[in-house]
């Protein structure tokens, strides 16, 4: 354990030097440089085709591409085929010389958003996707339909938005002794916003570029803001029924700001973040809550998960990081609320977190009290707590119920009332933690109820298979 911190605290010594060393040599902040560099620089053998050559077998293979590039805006500032992907391959037997375009090929010539993209959540989606203690056998590289994750969405469709070539590994200790992994910080899948090989500005700029990931039961962002007002008005201006002019936010005046491509809120993984609150009972339902998901044990120490979200900076670790994005967030309401408004508003939400939090907690040690009696079997032998990082079903309706409350319900909540949808703060969020905490009382109660009256262990109510929620 002791070494894998020490390799975490020198990964992270080497990557802040190398940052450091980048930034300083990075060019100055537009970063847009109007030259494409010589072909030189991404080929070292000589050139085996030119530009015209690949639009001109490629026009018969693959039309829609060409057709794209030529209405791109790369094509009209002549960055052609071979500036991204190299001019090794010039026909059918030498595909394999082919470059695969990614985020450090961008970077000749937009340094600038990739450098914002890596300090931002994005570059590191993928190792998000495997702090989840059992995603190890699902290939995070491979795009092929895998064992159905839940709710049948395979996680790297949406996830490989942190993908890239450069790797910076570090390997940590999974969870629950599952053999070591290895972490990746990507340089970002450009092509997820503005889609290949359009790259098309105006189509990042429209919200609905954030719809494919950003959607589905337990992070519907998409149905939070179609169902505000802001989402509501947008959608009015973008079928010219309200002025081309109306100030209107999107996904992007709030969360990239002047095009800023590092992307990162406050409170981030799901609400949790490790500081705790001054609050005292505040404070003792978040830490109930990070035992239930991991991230610390029975006693309070540190998981070797935690080790991992620090070192890939997934979740927020001290109080000044969550204020810094707090406070740019109240400068981009500002613009168009008045700051007393913007601040009630931002502490509904944060008050949404705490009552959020204080249901869960409370369902949680429902649980946990099973486990401690032995009313039912604890998920790990070692800790009477639930594990909801574990991402498969739970075996029983109980534990099954607690999981959706912390994945869903939780979820609509506190970022449907950030997002100002009543339907997902109170109706989808709220309203159904409150009836998920007294069922799950119920239930236990029922349990405890059938163990006095026959002394032995009662049967345990086991849960239907998962189903997916058509959304
Ligand atoms: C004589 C025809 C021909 C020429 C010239 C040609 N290609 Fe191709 N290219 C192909 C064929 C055939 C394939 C494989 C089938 C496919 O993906 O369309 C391919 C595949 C590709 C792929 C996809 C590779 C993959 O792994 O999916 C890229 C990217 C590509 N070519 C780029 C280029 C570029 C850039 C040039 C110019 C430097 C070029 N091609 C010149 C015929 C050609
Ligand atoms: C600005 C960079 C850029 C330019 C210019 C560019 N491509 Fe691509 N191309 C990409 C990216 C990014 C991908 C997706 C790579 C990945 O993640 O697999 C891609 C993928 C491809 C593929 C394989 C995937 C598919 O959709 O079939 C082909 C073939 C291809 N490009 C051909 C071309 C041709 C031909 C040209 C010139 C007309 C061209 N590209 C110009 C960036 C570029
Ligand atoms: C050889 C240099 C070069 C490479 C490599 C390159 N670009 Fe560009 N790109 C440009 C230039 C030049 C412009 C036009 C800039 C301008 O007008 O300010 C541009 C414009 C863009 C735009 C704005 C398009 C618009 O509609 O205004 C996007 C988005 C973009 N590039 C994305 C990418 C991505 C993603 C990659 C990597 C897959 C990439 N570029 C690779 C040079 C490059
Ligand atoms: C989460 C979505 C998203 C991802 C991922 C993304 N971009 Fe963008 N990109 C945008 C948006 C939105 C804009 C338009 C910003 C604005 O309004 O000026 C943009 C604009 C750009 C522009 C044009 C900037 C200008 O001033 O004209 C470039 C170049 C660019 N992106 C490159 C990249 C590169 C390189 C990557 C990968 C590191 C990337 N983008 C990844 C959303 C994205
Ligand atoms: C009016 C501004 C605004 C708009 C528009 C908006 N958001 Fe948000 N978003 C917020 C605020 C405020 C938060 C809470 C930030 C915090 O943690 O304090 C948030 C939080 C988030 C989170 C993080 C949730 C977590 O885990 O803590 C995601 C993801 C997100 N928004 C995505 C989106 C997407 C996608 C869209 C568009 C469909 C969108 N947002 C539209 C303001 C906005
Ligand atoms: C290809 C899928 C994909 C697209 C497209 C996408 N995102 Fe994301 N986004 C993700 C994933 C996956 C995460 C979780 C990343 C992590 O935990 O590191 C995420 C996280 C976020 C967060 C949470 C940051 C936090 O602090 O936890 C925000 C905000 C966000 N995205 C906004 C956007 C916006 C705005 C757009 C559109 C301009 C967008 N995303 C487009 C996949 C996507
Ligand atoms: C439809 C797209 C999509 C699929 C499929 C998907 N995710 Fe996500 N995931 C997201 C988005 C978007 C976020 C950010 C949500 C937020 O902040 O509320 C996220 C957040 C996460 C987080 C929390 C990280 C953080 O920092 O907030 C973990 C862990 C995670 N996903 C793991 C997985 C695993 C494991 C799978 C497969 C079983 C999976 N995801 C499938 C889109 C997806
Ligand atoms: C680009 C301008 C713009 C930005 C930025 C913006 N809003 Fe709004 N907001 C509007 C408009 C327009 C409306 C709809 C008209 C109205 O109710 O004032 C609205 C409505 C609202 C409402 C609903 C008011 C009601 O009476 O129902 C809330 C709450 C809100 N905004 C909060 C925020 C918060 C919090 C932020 C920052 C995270 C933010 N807004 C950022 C323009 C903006």
């Amino acid at each position: 354990m002791r070494r894998q911190f020490l390799l975490v605290v020198g990964f992270l010594a080497i990557c802040s030097y190398l940052a450091l060393a980048q930034q300083n040599a990075a060019p100055a902040a537009s970063g847009q440089q109007t030259e494409a560099p010589a072909a030189s620089d991404q080929q070292t053998e000589a050139p085996a085709a030119s530009n015209a050559q690949c639009i001109d077998c490629h026009s018969k293979s693959r039309p829609q591409i060409v057709s794209e590039w030529k209405q791109s805006k790369h094509s009209q500032v002549n960055v052609g085929c071979i500036d991204c992907h190299g001019a090794g391959h010039a026909s059918a037997s030498d595909v394999a010389k082919v470059k695969i375009a990614r985020s450090e090929i961008c970077a000749h010539c937009h340094q600038a958003q990739v450098d914002q993209d890596r300090r931002g959540k994005h570059s590191i989606a993928l190792a998000a996707m495997r702090t989840m203690p059992n995603a190890h056998w699902r290939p995070a590289r491979s795009l092929q339909p895998e064992p159905a994750g839940r709710g049948q969405a395979v996680c790297v469709d949406c996830h490989r938005i942190g993908s890239s070539a450069v790797k910076e590994e570090v390997t940590f200790e999974r969870f629950g002794g599952i053999e070591g992994g290895a972490l990746e910080r990507g340089g970002g899948a450009c092509g997820s916003c503005h889609s290949r090989h359009t790259f098309s500005v105006e189509e990042a700029r429209q919200p609905q570029a954030c719809q494919y990931c950003h959607s589905g039961p337990d992070h519907d962002q998409w149905g939070m803001y179609a169902s505000s007002r802001h989402g509501i008005q947008f959608d009015l201006k973008q079928r010219r029924l309200l002025p081309a002019d109306a100030a209107v936010p999107t996904c992007q005046t709030c969360h990239m700001p002047n095009g800023d491509h590092e992307v990162r809120t406050s409170w981030g993984y799901r609400g949790i973040s490790r500081p705790l609150p001054s609050d005292k009972e505040w404070a003792a339902d978040r830490t109930e809550i990070m035992k239930a998901v991991n991230i610390i044990g029975s006693n309070g120490e540190e998981n070797p998960l935690a080790v991992t979200m620090k070192a890939a900076e997934v979740m927020r670790f001290t109080q000044e990081d969550w204020q810094r994005d707090r406070d740019k967030m109240v400068k981009v309401c500002v613009q168009c609320h008045s700051e007393s408004y913007v601040k009630q508003q931002l502490q509904a939400g944060d008050d949404m977190v705490r009552l959020a939090d204080h249901f869960l907690a409370e369902a949680i040690r429902v649980v946990s009290g099973l486990y401690k009696d032995r009313l039912l079997p604890p998920p790990q032998p070692e800790r009477n707590y639930p594990w909801l990082t574990r991402f498969d079903p739970p075996p029983t309706l109980i534990e099954q119920m607690l999981e959706t409350m912390y994945l869903e319900h939780r979820t609509s909540a506190f970022q449907g009332k950030f997002h100002g949808s009543l339907n997902y703060a109170l109706a989808d969020g709220r309203g159904k933690m409150r009836q998920d905490l007294d069922a799950i009382t119920d239930l236990a109660k029922e349990l405890r109820r059938s163990h006095a009256a026959t002394g032995t262990h009662p049967p345990v109510k086991t849960a239907s298979p998962a189903k997916p929620k058509a959304k």
